[in-house]
C-alpha cells in the first residue's frame, strides 16, 4: 500500500539544494533542481553503493561523487558507465508548503 509521506518543507530546499532523509532504513535524498523540481532518489549508486545524493547537479541529472556515473533524477536510470540500470526512485508533490513523497 503506497502513501504519502512529508518529508520536507518547500522553504527549506531552495532550487539547487537538498537533503538526505531515512525511511524505512532506506537513505533517499530529496533533491530541487535549478529549475525548481523535487525529486527523491536512492542514495546509492548501482554502481558501486556510492552515495549518490551527495553528488553535483546537471539540469535533471546528478553525477555520482565516486566515479561519475550520471543518473536521471525523474527515472533513477543510470545514464552513463560505470553504473547502469536503475537506483530507487520515488514520486514527489508538493502540497501547499509540504513536499511529500510517495512510499511504497
Ligand atoms: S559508485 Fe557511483 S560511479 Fe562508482
Amino acid at each position: 500500500m503506497s502513501r504519502w509521506i512529508t518529508v520536507a518543507n518547500v522553504n527549506e530546499l531552495p532550487p539547487g539544494q537538498r537533503k538526505i532523509i531515512v525511511l524505512e532504513g532506506k537513505k533517499i535524498g530529496i533533491i530541487r533542481t535549478a529549475d525548481g523540481v523535487f525529486h527523491a532518489i536512492e542514495d546509492r549508486c548501482t554502481h558501486d553503493d556510492g552515495p549518490l545524493a551527495e553528488g553535483e547537479l546537471d539540469g535533471n541529472a546528478i553525477i555520482c561523487p565516486r566515479h561519475g556515473a550520471r543518473f536521471d533524477l525523474a527515472t533513477g536510470k543510470a545514464l552513463t558507465l560505470p553504473a547502469f540500470g536503475f537506483t530507487g526512485h520515488w514520486p514527489v508533490r508538493v502540497e501547499g508548503d509540504k513536499v511529500q513523497l510517495e512510499f511504497q
